[in-house]
């Protein structure tokens, strides 16, 4: 937690497939008192599929928190991915968790490598070293060796891989219904937990 009370929590969205999940997550972060703050860091490929999927172009970037939310998004800040100077690449700025969502094959490589070469890689490196909640929304199909080392890379590092694979044990009846459990879970891995998260309560057998 930060100095006053309320999460301060970092958005990487990358450019793998699954846009709609990074819009849901913010929207809740959005409505939630309990966070105070949101940076919002997208790859440029990630602009590109936040275009693709779900038709939003912004004119100009910054702009961007709004157009996701729908909303004023006035605790959100958006910074450049080039921007390595930005707080959250300092581990002497409280964020409490970083979450990449989607993240792509490629930004998992560069952060199970640490390569920090820029601010989504820099924050969750950062994330790492100082031992700080850091989730990785993994998404691509099928995977390959290096997808699979990386992965195990990542998680002895203390990252939570939490590969964007919906469930459908709840019976979901929409994309939406599937995108809202996998966001309630991601929060809360975050500390957030959700009262719409679905919890299983075992079942009887004979
Ligand atoms: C339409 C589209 C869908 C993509 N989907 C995925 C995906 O699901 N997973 C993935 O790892 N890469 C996917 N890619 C490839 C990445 O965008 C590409 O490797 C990119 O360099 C990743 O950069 P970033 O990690 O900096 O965002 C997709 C690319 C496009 C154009």
């Amino acid at each position: 937690m930060g100095e006053r009370s309320g999460k301060i929590v970092t958005v990487g969205v990358s450019g793998a497939s699954g846009a709609l999940y990074a819009q849901a997550l913010l929207r809740r972060l959005d409505g939630d008192a309990r966070v105070r703050k949101v940076f919002l860091v997208v790859s440029e490929p990630g602009l590109r599929l936040i275009a693709a999927e779900l038709g939003i172009v912004a004119q100009d970037v910054r702009t961007l928190p709004q157009l996701l939310t729908g909303t004023r998004a006035e605790k959100f800040e958006y910074l450049p991915n080039k921007d390595i100077g930005a707080a959250i690449a300092s581990g002497s700025y409280p964020v409490d968790g970083m979450v990449v969502i989607p993240c792509s094959a490629g930004t998992l490589a560069s952060i199970a490598c640490g390569l920090g070469d820029d601010l989504l890689a820099r924050a969750a490196d950062v994330c790492l070293k100082e031992r700080r909640t850091l989730v990785l929304c993994v998404r691509e199909t099928p995977l390959n060796r290096v997808h699979l080392e990386n992965m195990l890379r990542a998680d002895a590092a203390g990252a939570v891989i939490m590969p964007a694979t919906p469930a459908f044990y709840y019976g979901p009846k929409t994309i939406d219904d599937l995108v809202a459990q996998y966001v309630c879970r991601v929060l809360n891995l975050l500390g957030l937990p959700q009262e719409e998260q679905y919890r299983w309560r075992g079942e009887k057998v004979r």
